[in-house]
């Protein structure tokens, strides 16, 4: 089939407009994190809102790769998400949009272009989807987390906090609320999902 003409081209141009918006929102994310004074969910967040730029990366030069010298502008019409709330909301609402993207849209966008006959792009809407099951448990965990106030307690006995700061390791149920090396708050030691 034509790339041109086709229904790929189209799903690779909202994917596009998708990835980039996500990594927009995650950014908005991890500076609310911060400013709640959790450094290293934040790190964690920046590290997602990284990898969709590098999935926009991928569409874009897909989109230029197939499309050549005839793409100049493509018009598109979809619906995107413009939800906010507390922090934890919005890790929920985008585990929701993560889940969304890694379960139903990008495996369709996958089968319509095995259909068109574009091997490359299904293959390429494949893997995406399964980063965007990463990011859902991700953000899942740390809302579970953070809602339950065990981000930083260990429910199975004694844990190495690690602060990610000064490199302070603390062993116990809890991390402490400030470094005792460098004074930074409990929101700079390393989150462990392996321990609640
Ligand atoms: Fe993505
Ligand atoms: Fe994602």
């Amino acid at each position: 089939m034509d790339f041109q003409q086709s229904k790929t081209k189209e799903n690779l141009a909202r994917s596009f407009a998708a990835e980039c918006q996500e990594g927009a929102r995650y950014q908005f994310m991890a500076k609310l994190a911060q400013q709640e004074g959790y450094q290293y969910m934040s790190n964690l967040i920046r590290g997602i809102a990284k990898n969709e730029m590098a999935h926009a990366e991928q569409f874009f030069n897909k989109i230029n790769e197939l499309g050549g010298a005839n793409v100049h502008n493509i018009d598109v019409k979809a619906g995107y998400p413009f939800q906010s709330g507390t922090l934890a909301e919005i890790l929920q609402l985008e585990a929701n949009n993560e889940k969304n993207s890694g379960e139903n849209i990008y495996p369709g966008f996958a089968n319509i272009a095995r259909d068109e006959g574009f091997k490359d792009v299904a293959d390429l809407f494949d893997m995406i989807a399964k980063v965007e099951k990463t990011h859902q448990r991700t953000l899942e965990q740390l809302h579970k987390s953070l809602k339950g106030n065990c981000l930083y307690k260990c429910k199975t006995g004694e844990h190495a906090f690690k602060c990610e700061e000064c490199g302070t390791i603390i062993l116990g149920k809890c991390a402490p609320k400030t470094c005792p090396l460098c004074c930074l708050p409990q929101g700079n030691y390393r989150i462990d999902f392996s321990i609640n």
